[in-house]
């Protein structure tokens, strides 16, 4: 959704948050704009459209050398270059940015309005702008203090005054905001990504603190004026890994990463000799893991399927209940929380609001909820009782694909760690480890007949309805190549158990509804091939994946995608990534922006 950038330095400012704002592109928004001072004037464009529309409005000979950018994904107030941020203040002198919702902006707005002020936007934030102005008596950061108290919602704001060059003032409140530190120059940003070709030197801000950044030092307090001393944190990632290299899209490198992304996800963690799994940022010592009686898996699109088959494996595995719900249902069901039952919050990005906000429910409800996440710093991992980092690295293109073979492998991990504490041998323990550990070589095959898939995709993009159907553990995978197709080609899909077809869905199948079946060597696949034929008997055409080896398979469907032979309960591993490749080359095919499909945002972080 909405990202931030901000500068302070010997450099000009415009290039370095346009290039900021572009890295933030994956992150979904639908207008953009920038802010920079000299000489006691601010300069600020906006543009609605992609980050190129505002470049060209951006004079080449624009001059400042430091500023604040934004990419709006608009919630209150239509699409406009008005609306778009930074917002000023009735002076022109001050300008912020803004994401998050400021609840109560409408009270705000008509007191101000009492008082003369000018509105120039719909937006919620503007707000922000007239309210820093209203407490400036000279000190941009003591106005943002006094204006913090005020504000309802959720925020992360960056603010700049034309009278205090080379100065930025940021705050935070449930969205996030780093500094970027490096020689001489210092970032302010809601994303690492967005100042990672400048510095990998950053720290991350708490909710309730207030940061001043000049050219060459931070300074953060908290709202009562304490100085609060954090660290400086490295970030791992290499600029290459945001950005494209040799692939057309990002999309497309991330499922190509899955091997290596896959091996990150269990690198450490494997304990061979004890054939059990270490995952140290659990929180919990044996006696609370043997006490577990249920697991509650809570998360939102790609990531509650991820949690969906990790429930049938920990069920069937560790045979100990387990459950994955929809963290926007389970927020407004008033939860009953029971004693001895482990919540997971999976998030690929940490921020998603629908599960943030069910976790916190939870945990006043007295749960332990662990975070499943991949962005290190960021809020559900900050606010969980534990968790473990999936270290997929940064994952850009709107539809996940890496975070979800990697949110499996971490799940997988503790279920080997809660069966080889119950009723596991050794011996099963180490055929799990070896299984878990061949599954990168085995998702690197099917990359080796992509081309197939392409030809599949050709022949089928023009359909306009599908159906994905499998079973068991592999029917959550039937709803992700579902979501993966809807998301990045509009194509309509729906994802179903295969048994269930007949329970409804099977009225929609003609010769112009493609069905996509999953169909591997498991103890289901008889029951699936009846699925397959009675969607035959009704002329739709078939597609299926199935294990390599199983002749019979071509004989019924019009398409066969061959994967590799893995045990029962690994399939998902191998099964979803030829339904994102599907997804992928009809979108290209379809022509469609891969990695920004539109509506979509990579973090949600409204409710
Ligand atoms: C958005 C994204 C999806 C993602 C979902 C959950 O809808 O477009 O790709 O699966 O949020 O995101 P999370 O970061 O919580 O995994």
């Amino acid at each position: 959704m909405c990202g931030i950038i901000g500068y302070c330095g010997p450099r000009q400012a415009a290039p370095i948050l346009l290039d900021g704002l572009k890295r933030l592109e994956y992150r979904g928004y639908d207008s953009a704009g920038i802010s920079v001072g000299i000489n006691h004037e601010l300069t600020v464009i906006k543009q609605t459209g992609k980050i190129h529309d505002l470049r060209v409005h951006v004079p080449a000979e624009i001059a400042g050398t430091y500023g604040i950018g934004h990419t709006r994904w608009a919630t209150h107030g239509g699409v406009t270059n008005t609306n778009a941020h930074p917002h000023v203040d009735n002076s022109g002198k001050i300008a912020i940015v803004h994401n998050g919702i400021i609840e109560n902006y409408t009270a705000i707005k008509k007191k101000l309005e009492e008082k003369g002020v000018e509105f120039f936007t719909e937006t919620d934030s503007e707000v922000i702008a007239h309210l820093i102005a209203q407490n400036y008596t000279g000190d941009l950061e003591k106005a943002m203090k006094d204006t913090l108290p005020v504000l309802e919602g959720t925020y992360g704001i960056v603010c700049m005054h034309a009278d205090e060059p080379h100065k930025l003032v940021g705050a935070r409140n449930g969205s996030p905001l780093v500094i970027g530190v490096a020689n001489d120059e210092m970032f302010l940003a809601s994303d690492v990504t967005a100042i990672l070709a400048h510095t990998k030197q950053v720290v991350y801000l708490e909710d309730g603190h207030v940061v001043t950044i000049t050219d060459d030092e931070f300074t953060i307090v908290d709202m009562s004026d304490r100085v609060v001393n954090k660290k400086i944190d490295e970030i791992t990632w290499d600029l290459q890994e945001i950005e494209k290299g040799d692939f057309k899209h990002f999309m497309h490198k991330e499922i190509y990463e899955q091997p290596e992304s896959v091996v990150r996800a269990f690198r450490g963690r494997i304990d061979r000799e004890a054939a059990t799994a270490r995952l140290g940022g659990l929180n919990l010592n044996s006696r609370e893991l043997l006490d577990i009686e249920r697991i509650k898996i809570i998360a939102a699109g790609t990531s509650f399927h991820a949690g969906l088959v990790a429930s049938y494996m920990i069920e069937q595995t560790a045979r100990v209940p387990c459950s994955a719900e929809l963290a926007s249902e389970v927020r407004y069901r008033n939860p009953i929380v029971e004693r001895n039952t482990l919540y997971f919050a999976v998030s690929q990005s940490g921020e998603t609001a629908d599960t943030l906000y069910a976790m916190r429910e939870l945990q006043r409800k007295g749960a332990r909820v662990l975070g499943i996440c991949n962005v290190v710093g960021s809020t559900i991992p900050r606010e969980s009782d534990g968790g473990v980092y999936i270290h997929s690295g940064p994952e850009i293109a709107v539809a996940s694909t890496k975070a979800f073979t990697s949110q499996i492998t971490a799940l997988y991990l503790f279920c080997l760690v809660m069966a080889r504490m119950r009723h596991m041998s050794f011996e099963s323990g180490e055929w799990y480890i070896r299984n878990l550990t061949d599954i990168p070589d085995k998702i690197a095959e099917i990359f080796n007949t992509a081309d197939k898939m392409q030809v599949i995709a050709k022949k089928y993009c023009s359909f306009t309805d599908f159906l994905f159907l499998g079973r068991g553990i592999n029917y959550p995978v039937a709803l992700e190549g579902a979501l993966k197709l809807k998301e990045i080609s509009y194509i309509h899909a729906e994802g179903y158990s295969a048994a269930e077809i007949k329970h409804g869905p099977i009225a929609l199948i003609n010769e112009e509804t493609p069905s996509v079946f999953l169909v591997p060597d498991d103890r289901l696949r008889e029951k699936v091939v009846s699925n397959m034929k009675e969607v035959k008997a009704r002329r739709g055409p078939l597609i299926a994946i199935a294990t390599e080896g199983d002749m019979e398979i071509l004989d019924i469907a019009d398409d066969v995608f061959f994967v590799p032979k893995v045990p029962e309960l690994f399939y998902p591993f191998i099964m979803v990534v030829p339904l994102q490749l599907l997804a992928y080359f009809c979108a290209v095919e379809l022509k469609r922006d891969v990695d920004q499909p539109r509506n979509l945002a990579k973090s949600v972080t409204v409710e």
